[in-house]
């Protein structure tokens, strides 16, 4: 799946921002930062109750903020389809990640860079979105870290192992150059900020992505003679 980051649009035009890709995305990435879990100060809830009658897209809700216990709820009701949290900004992931599914959303957790995925592998059966951060998060439009995906190969390997049914999110640096690489990692779900709204037509940007992501995919499951199950190619 394909999710661009609204991060990457222009503000004073999000409806139309997001109009602009519905023909093409699977889910609209919103990233939520609050100026203390994160320097950067974006959105909140209003923007995305707002959002969520301007577009049909599944809004993918990511807060990089402080006492995610306090907030998250909240995105849940404003009609969610996703709401990702951090693992760093919590102490109990799995009861909010049980609170999100008892408010009717999918759950996430996010693993920022200098973040260790390993302690987090037990938990995953009470997740339904692990996003691996490929930057350091707060800020659209910086440098692919390709080492953070060995984060999703261990991740990938774990899901496969325990059949679990869990999207392996990649945020950060997503795009022609580098999707092939988190795809072939593992990834199933790519967000793209830049590479999407930083392109003269978002749709046609969405479209060659998921393209290339499609085609490492097949070549990466022609190579181990697995399955592509992994990878949604619906459209
Ligand atoms: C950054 C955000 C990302 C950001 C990605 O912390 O979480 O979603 O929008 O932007 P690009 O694709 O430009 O790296
Ligand atoms: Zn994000």
């Amino acid at each position: 799946m394909i999710a661009p980051s609204i991060l990457a649009a222009n503000f004073a035009a999000l409806a139309d921002e997001a109009r602009a890709v519905e023909p093409a995305a699977d889910w609209l990435h919103v990233d939520v930062m609050d100026n203390h879990f994160v320097p950067n100060l974006t959105i909140g809830l209003p923007v995305v109750t707002s959002l969520r009658k301007a577009t049909p897209l599944p809004l993918d809700c990511h807060l990089m903020i402080e006492d995610p216990e306090r907030w998250a709820i909240g995105y849940a009701e404003a009609g969610a389809h996703n709401v990702t949290f951090h693992a760093e900004a919590t102490g109990d992931p799995v009861a909010l990640a049980r609170d999100l599914r008892a408010a009717g959303t999918r759950a996430g957790l996010a693993i920022d860079r200098d973040t260790p995925v390993g302690p987090y592998l037990d938990i995953l059966p009470e997740l339904d979105t692990l996003l691996i951060m490929t930057i350091k998060a707060g800020l659209g439009g910086q440098r692919f870290l390709p080492e953070l995906l060995e984060k999703v190969r261990l991740v990938r390997r774990h899901a496969r192992a325990g059949h679990l049914e869990l999207r392996i999110e990649v945020d950060g640096g997503i795009g022609e150059d580098t999707i092939a690489a988190a795809v072939e990692a593992g990834a199933d779900t790519l967000v793209a900020g830049t590479a999407v709204y930083g392109a003269a037509d978002p749709a046609e940007a969405v479209r060659r992505l998921r393209g290339l992501a499609v085609a490492a995919a097949t070549a990466a499951a022609a190579a181990t003679g697995a399955a592509t199950a992994a990878v949604d190619t619906g459209r």
